[in-house]
């Protein structure tokens, strides 16, 4: 089993992404609720936040609740919701004392008035913080991000506070909810699943990707470790040729 240690650490992801995949199957082959595997998953975000401030990662986010998550029983919503309050009240202390930013990204304005409050609290006490970076990903859906982005800029075009022709990849990102963040270079999803469910379109243009057959509340630091040798031993060419590289 790999450690820590193992890991290059020159030639580190700046930005590691992950689709947190798992929780309900998990908690389904012990025979308990759904909501037992989220509450289990909350150990998991813990050591890799733990994990990945230790390898001094610069930017790690997480897709915690998505737009369409808000379809899920009221029972495991509220249930969600709770456990970040709950998760955000306990882990402020720690945050602060790793030097941890925490930010989210998404449609704040649908998260109920609780999460908000405690969110927007956690935000602003660790605002200061220079080390690690953590995103919650949060009503977080990336074609929402994207169709929000367009109507800002348009309205911008209508206004003639921007002309068309000055549209470009810049102008866009600096509209996106995770306009502060890097591009992604590691995105990791749990559980077995291979795709992205609409997170981080934009952002992950030319990440690399690692799926991982381990349910969410088993994922532990030598997994997180695996993805990181994976990723360090992949040429990333960007659509240059080998020898250009080289
Ligand atoms: C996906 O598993 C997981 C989620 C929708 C929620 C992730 C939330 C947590 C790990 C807990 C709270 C988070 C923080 C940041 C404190 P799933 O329910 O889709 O599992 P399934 O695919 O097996 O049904």
């Amino acid at each position: 089993m790999h450690t820590l240690e193992d890991v290059n650490k020159d030639r580190l992801p700046q930005h590691v992404a992950i689709i947190m995949d798992g929780n309900g199957r998990w908690a389904k082959q012990r025979g308990k609720l759904r909501v037992f595997g989220h509450e289990n998953g909350v150990e998991s975000v813990r050591q890799t936040v733990e994990s990945c401030a230790k390898l001094q990662i610069p930017f790690l986010t997480l897709y915690a609740f998505s737009t369409e998550n808000w379809n899920r029983p009221k029972i495991e919503v509220d249930t969600l919701m709770k456990l970040l309050v709950t998760a955000l009240k306990k882990e402020l202390k720690t945050l602060h004392e790793n030097n941890i930013r925490l930010k989210a990204i998404g449609k704040m304005d649908t998260l109920p008035e609780k999460v908000r409050k405690e969110l927007e609290e956690v935000i602003f006490k660790t605002s200061k913080n220079t080390g690690m970076t953590v995103t919650l990903a949060l009503s977080y859906g990336s074609r929402e991000e994207i169709k929000t982005a367009v109507q800002q800029i348009a309205t911008k075009v209508k206004n003639n506070i921007i002309s068309p022709e000055n549209i470009d990849e810049a102008v866009i990102n600096t509209h996106l909810y995770a306009h502060f963040l890097p591009d992604v270079d590691l995105l990791i999803r749990t559980s077995g699943e291979c795709r992205i469910s609409n997170f981080l379109l934009w952002q992950i243009a030319y990440a690399e990707l690692y799926f991982i057959d381990v349910f969410w509340p088993d994922f532990r630091e030598h997994h997180l470790v695996e993805a990181i040798l994976s990723y360090q031993n992949r040429e990333r060419r960007f659509g240059k040729t080998s020898e250009q590289l080289n």
